[in-house]
């Protein structure tokens, strides 16, 4: 199963100068909650704005660089059939592609689950998530979250599974 797993502002920006635009906790929370001890795929840039791979998680990253650095415990995936080969070894698990919008762009049509934040509010940013045909997606979760003084914003989880 591949999974999607994103936030975005009410005008679907994503990200601003390789890092997220938002400080959001509880965004945080729930993305390490759903994704430890699972595969989390990842563009160049994306891992590039990490200080380090993601604790607890098998961290691949996708690009066409066939010389391309990556710490030892770091594993490339040269397309997004490849994506689909992980998935297809382990079927039992979720994999997760954690961004950004040109890999959530190639990976969005052979996705079969979307775990979306939707932060209301609006930010300032280079970086948004392609369009997504929701006609496609059945919506079977939805949680409003808690706004506090570390989550100042109000926002909402929503997953999807495709029709
Ligand atoms: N809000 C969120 O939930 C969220 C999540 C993740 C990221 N972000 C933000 O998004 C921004 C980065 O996104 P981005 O779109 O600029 O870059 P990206 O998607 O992270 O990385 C793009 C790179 O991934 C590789 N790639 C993409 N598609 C590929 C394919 N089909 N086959 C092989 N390789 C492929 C290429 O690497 P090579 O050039 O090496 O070939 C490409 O240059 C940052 O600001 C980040 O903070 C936000």
């Amino acid at each position: 199963m591949i999974a999607l797993i994103w936030a975005e502002d009410q005008n679907g920006l994503i990200g601003n100068q390789g890092q997220l635009p938002w400080h959001l906790p509880a965004d945080m929370q729930r993305f390490k909650a759903l994704t430890t001890g699972h595969h989390v795929v990842m563009g160049r840039k994306t891992f590039a704005g990490f200080k380090r791979p993601l604790p607890r998680r098998t961290n691949w990253v996708l690009s066409r660089q066939p010389d391309l650095k990556l710490p030892p415990e770091v594993h490339q995936l040269a397309d997004v059939a490849a994506i689909q080969t992980l998935a297809a070894a382990h079927p039992d698990e979720p994999i997760f592609v954690i961004g950004g919008a040109v890999v959530f762009a190639a990976v969005l049509p052979v996705a079969d689950y979307l775990y979306r934040t939707r932060i209301n509010a609006r930010f300032d940013g280079d970086t948004w998530m392609p369009a997504v045909d929701y006609t496609q997606w059945q919506l079977v979760s939805q949680q409003v979250g808690t706004v506090d003084e570390k989550n100042q914003y109000p926002y909402e989880f929503d997953d999807f599974r495709r029709r």
